[in-house]
């Protein structure tokens, strides 16, 4: 699931610049991190055999690295960077890094990272369930675009 998030950001960050070394960098970074979901799916469906673990608890266990965006990681990398001496606070500079980091993604790059999801899960991309949740989930992030820029305001 890192993977996922990474390659897609690295994809939406590239296809974003007009910056002709930035675009190559993160198309370069981006390619490097889908090599390395293809690489973890092909031992996790080695994996797969030895252990029986179904869809749901794939689809949990998916749903809980995707939440984890959202942790301290990346709250506190963007604190880090950018602080100008105030105390740490989690929730504002986890707003403050999601606004900038969600402005780029685009429906193609949700597209993608869902069927990365799905794949992982066992589910078939492309398929109505697909185009359901596609749809939820770019619904859901031009809402959260919209709520993080409305609180910047
Ligand atoms: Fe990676």
């Amino acid at each position: 699931m890192v993977e996922v998030g990474t390659s897609s950001y690295y994809r939406a960050l590239g296809d974003a610049t007009e910056e002709p070394a930035l675009k190559a960098i993160c198309r370069f970074i981006a390619g490097d991190e889908l090599r390395h979901y293809k690489l973890f799916y092909t031992h996790l469906k080695r994996l797969l055999e030895q252990d029986n673990i179904g869809t749901v608890r794939r689809l949990r266990l998916a749903l809980g690295r995707i939440m984890e965006t959202e942790d301290d990681e990346l709250a506190y990398a963007f604190y880090a960077a950018n602080n100008q001496g105030e105390p740490y606070d989690r929730e504002r500079n986890t707003r403050a890094y999601m606004r900038r980091a969600y402005q780029y993604y685009r429906d193609p790059h949700v597209e993608k990272a869902l069927a990365m999801i799905f794949k992982a899960c066992g589910l078939k991309p492309h398929s109505p369930l697909f185009q359901a949740t596609n749809y939820g989930a770019k619904w859901l992030l031009a809402k959260r675009q919209r709520n993080l820029a409305k609180l910047a305001a």
